[in-house]
Parts: structure tokens; sequence; C-alpha cells
């Protein structure tokens, strides 16, 4: 006799990502091999998770931005947006999924028009072409409520205001088309540390308010720690690591374990272990990177050599899942294996 299987409508949702991104490979310049500083990059995200993107300066992280914002055409791979791939839409559907993907940028400034009223700056992305005159007042006001600042400040141009509550202004403006994915590039890198943490209170708050599925790029491991449930680790353009916000505690590539190195750490509650000593070398260029493994010239674990072979150097690491590590995913021929985790 079968065991009566349980309802469906009893076991817990798994939510759907609504932003996934499959094998994206992006560049500048010509459409040619040589100009890609983006390959295969893949990942998912569900209405009110976080994914983080972090590395190093130059790793391709706000190209990857730009090409989920739309402002630069993967070379290959695909976004889809609800499951629909954004370069196949008509042109109506595109602009419904533009809006749905909204990026909050490094430096609000230069993205704020210095001569647009706070007020006008939403009336337009409220509505395109509309004046402040026939915009919705209310809805400005409300909107700037959202983000903690007076009603007032509609009428004051950025420059009038300190550097976090122009952060604020450029998320309330990426907030006005109620997106469904927000991506956040760097938005605190340019504000003291009091600051820093009102901004990430405040987008952890609006996430929650409004499930929204959040892309967090940021260079700083510790800053990733606090806002994000997954992470993606990217080097020269492609991903070393992905899965869990655990994998930043114990990495098992040796690039995020060398990463862990620029974070300081000194009452020990972040990481397990000591990060190792830092290999002094040029990063190189993502366009032209390092043969095999890309990571290998740095690598604290050196090429290693198998039979006689340097495997590091000879063979590209693929992105394979850790056996016993559910969702954890590794680019390297010898991934690092802790002490309790099955290898
Ligand atoms: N507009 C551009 N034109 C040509 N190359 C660019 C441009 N923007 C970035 N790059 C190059 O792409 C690579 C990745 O840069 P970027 O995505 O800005 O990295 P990150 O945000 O991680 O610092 C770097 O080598 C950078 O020099
Ligand atoms: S593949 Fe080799 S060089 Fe690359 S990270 Fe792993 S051990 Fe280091
Ligand atoms: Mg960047």
């Amino acid at each position: 006799m079968t065991a009566p299987s349980t309802p469906s409508s009893t076991l817990p949702a798994t939510p759907q990502p609504v932003l996934r991104v499959d094998r994206v490979s992006a560049g500048y310049g010509s459409a040619s091999r040589s100009a890609r500083v983006l390959r295969d990059v893949s990942l998912a995200v569900a209405p009110g998770r976080t994914m983080g993107i972090v590395g190093e300066s130059g790793s391709g992280k706000s190209t990857l931005a730009k090409v989920l914002v739309g402002e630069l055409a993967p070379l290959s791979g695909q976004v889809l947006l609800d499951g629909a791939d954004t370069a196949r839409l008509r042109r109506r559907q595109l602009r419904a999924a533009r809006r749905n993907i909204q990026l909050v940028p490094q430096d609000p400034y230069s993205s704020l028009d210095p001569r647009m009223t706070v007020g006008r700056a939403l009336a337009e992305a409220l509505d395109p072409g509309a004046s402040l005159r026939r915009a919705d007042r209310a809805r400005i006001t409300d909107l700037l409520e959202t983000v903690a600042l007076e009603g007032d400040a509609a009428d004051r141009l950025p420059h009038e205001f300190s550097g976090g509550q122009r952060q604020r202004i450029v998320i309330a403006r990426a907030l006005a088309v109620q997106p469904k994915v927000l991506i956040a590039d760097e938005v605190t890198s340019a504000l003291d540390s009091s600051v820093q943490a009102e901004i990430l209170n405040l987008l952890l708050s609006l996430q929650k308010q409004a499930d929204l599925a959040v892309v967090f790029i940021t260079h700083d491991l510790s800053i990733a720690r606090y806002m994000c449930d997954e992470i993606s680790v990217l080097y020269l353009g492609s991903l070393v690591e992905q899965g869990d916000i655990g994998l930043l505690r114990s990495p098992s590539h040796p690039y995020t374990e060398l990463l862990r190195a620029s974070v300081p750490d000194p009452s020990g509650a972040m990481f397990d272990t000591e990060p190792p000593p830092v290999v002094a070398a040029d990063p190189g260029d993502p366009a032209n990177p390092p043969a095999g493994c890309a990571f290998h010239p740095r690598c604290p674990q050196g090429p290693r050599v198998v039979e006689g072979r340097s495997i590091c150097i000879g063979t590209a690491p693929p992105l394979l899942p850790l056996a016993g590590q559910s969702g954890r995913a590794a680019a390297c021929h010898f991934p690092l294996v802790r002490a309790g985790t099955p290898a």
C-alpha cells in the first residue's frame, strides 16, 4: 500500500525566479571574441531575495548591471524576466520589461540632472515627458516619504542635498514605476559608514514591502554579507563561485578566500578561518584573461600539476556543482574542502 501523498497546498511554496540570466556574455566595441569582458554568466533571483555580485574592480560587475537593465546588449545568452527573453520582446512588452528592472547607480549625482528639481525628476520617472504641473503631486510626496525625505524636497535641486539624501532620491526614482527587480550597483561606496548603514537598511525595508528581487553589486564582502541571500563571485568576467551566503564564511574557490583578505575581521565573527596571504599580482585584463584557469597567476594553491601536466594552466575549470553542498558551485579543479564538509 502506498502512503497517502501530502496535499500540495500544504507544502511551502518555493518562489519562482522573476529574473534569470542564462549564459550571458558581453563586451564593448566590436562583437569580436577578444572584446568580451563578461563570459557565460548565469544566475536567478526570486521575489524577496537578494543575489550579491562580488569581485574586484574591473571584474565585470557594472557590465553585468548594464546588460540586466538593457543598456548593453549581450553578445550571447539571455536575460529572462518572468520567463520571457527580453531581447525577443516587442516594443510595448519591452517597455514594460524595462520598467520592471530598475537600476540604482553608484553615483547618484551624475545620474540626476543638476537643473531639474527632484519633483520633476520623479514626475519624469512616473510619466516620461509629463510636466510637473500635470504630475501626480500626491504620488511624488508619497515616494519621497517612502525614502524618508520631506515633501518640500520636491521643489529643490540635487545639489541642495547631501550624498545620502541624493541616494534616497535615486532610490525613490527607481521605485516610482513599481519594478519587480532592483539592480543596486555599489550604491553606498561613496558614503560615510553611518550613512551607508541608513541606506542599506532603507533598501532592506523597501525590498520587504514590495517583495523586490534585488541584484546587489558590491566589492565589500562585509556589506554583501549583511544584504544578500546568495552570492555570485566574478573574476575577470567569469563566475568562479556561486551559492548561498555561507560561501563567504567558508569559500570553496581560492579566489573567494583571497577576497576575504581585503575585509578586516578583528573579532573573528565573519570568517571561520584566517584568510590566506595575498599573492601580489596584476589581476589582468578581462578581455584577455590568462589561459586555463584565469586565476592561476594569483592562486595561493599555486597552479597544480597532475600526471606531469599543469591542469590549472592547460584547462579552464568549468563552474560545477560541489558534491554534498546544496546549490554551491565552483570553477576550480581543486576546490577547498573544509573540516566537516563532505568532499
Ligand atoms: N564603456 C566601456 N568601454 C570599454 N571597456 C569598458 C567600458 N566599461 C568597462 N569596460 C571594461 O570592462 C571591464 C569590466 O569593467 P566593469 O564592468 O566596470 O567592472 P567592475 O564594475 O567590476 O569594476 C574592465 O576591463 C573595464 O575596463
Ligand atoms: S583551478 Fe588551479 S589555479 Fe585555478 S583556482 Fe583552482 S587550484 Fe587555483
Ligand atoms: Mg563597477
